[in-house]
């Protein structure tokens, strides 16, 4: 392969944030940093990752991540095989494992896993020889993601320290919340969630956050307003009364968002369910909505955390793999 450059990134896997530190996380922001600007040119391809196989194995449905990834990927010369096992006969335990080790067996530098179960990502990385990255799994993390709107916000405001940030709804079913809460603390932010108490995880405020049941408590004077989607497919039972009381008291409009800061950023992991969790009139704001930024910082992030994993494994695979 082409020569990496080196990074102080200690790690092989990207699986979750708490493994990392507030160094950490600023290294792959400034180099994503590079990236965006790289990504905005005409010439987009680089062959920092030439030699590299990268495989994406998504359990689940996406749209966004796994593009992303794949022309994260592709944008760095690796070469980028995708694998949806979506609606397949392949769930969990045994076969997950089996259908790494047969993977494994082809020598992918790095696979980039989702799964609809929280922890097996981290199940498949200790089978694996190469690195694996969380593309998220179950309701526990999606590191990328959280990365991702960090780059955006930290491009905007210029900093992460001392924000006022709020996520708001579906905290209890949400990866997004979960990764984009240990980042923004990490880097010292303030975080609430806001959210009816039938979405917010038991002792939620032990995560560190501040914890409001009403949005215009919640929103008031943050500098970010962060959307979830009401995420179905993770229910088990009715969580809201029905979408339009949802809406009426947890959907962000004009008179919710008056309460945040006058240039509060809106920002929201997509899919949108527009009148559900969020109005079209403030989703569409072009002066306040963040959030095809957001899917354009995915593939600068992405290719920085593709770029950090690959000199670890490069450093210590002369002779084989990674141990
Ligand atoms: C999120 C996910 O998959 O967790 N989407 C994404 O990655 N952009 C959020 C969601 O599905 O609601």
């Amino acid at each position: 392969m082409s020569p990496s450059r080196k990074f102080n990134f200690p790690h092989r896997h990207l699986l979750g944030i708490e493994a990392l530190s507030p160094q950490d996380i600023t290294v792959l922001l400034d180099l994503a940093e590079e990236y965006a600007i790289l990504n905005r040119g005409p010439e987009k391809k680089l062959s920092r990752l030439r030699g590299l196989t990268q495989i994406n194995l998504f359990f689940e449905t996406s749209t966004r991540t796994r593009t992303s990834f794949e022309l994260a990927g592709k944008r760095l010369g690796a070469d980028v095989i995708n694998m949806s096992v979506e609606g397949s006969a392949i769930k969990k335990g045994e076969t997950l494992i089996d259908t790494a080790m047969t993977l494994n067996a082809m020598q992918p530098d790095i696979m980039v896993v989702r799964h609809p179960d929280s922890g097996a990502v981290d199940l498949l990385s200790q089978k694996v020889s190469g690195s694996v990255i969380n593309a998220g799994d179950g309701s526990h993390a999606h590191p990328t993601q959280a990365l991702l709107d960090a780059l955006t916000v930290r491009r905007r405001r210029g900093r992460l320290e001392g924000l006022k940030v709020a996520i708001c709804g579906d905290i209890l079913h949400s990866r997004v919340a979960r990764s984009n809460i240990q980042l923004f603390l990490a880097m010292g932010a303030e975080v609430r969630v806001v959210a009816p108490p039938t979405l917010l995880p038991i002792a939620v405020e032990k995560l560190g956050v501040k914890v409001h049941t009403n949005m215009l408590e919640g929103l008031k004077d943050c500098d970010i307003v962060m959307m979830l989607r009401l995420q179905t497919e993770r229910m088990q039972g009715a969580f809201v009364p029905s979408l339009r009381e949802y809406f009426h008291y947890f959907g962000l409009d004009r008179a919710k968002l008056a309460a945040a800061k006058g240039d509060a950023l809106i920002m929201h992991p997509g899919p949108m369910n527009r009148g559900v969790e969020i109005d079209t009139d403030v989703a569409d704001d072009i002066d306040r909505s963040v959030i095809h930024e957001q899917v354009e910082m995915g593939v600068a992030v992405r290719m920085a955390c593709l770029e950090a994993l690959a000199p670890v494994r490069d450093a210590t695979s002369a002779d084989g793999p990674a141990t």
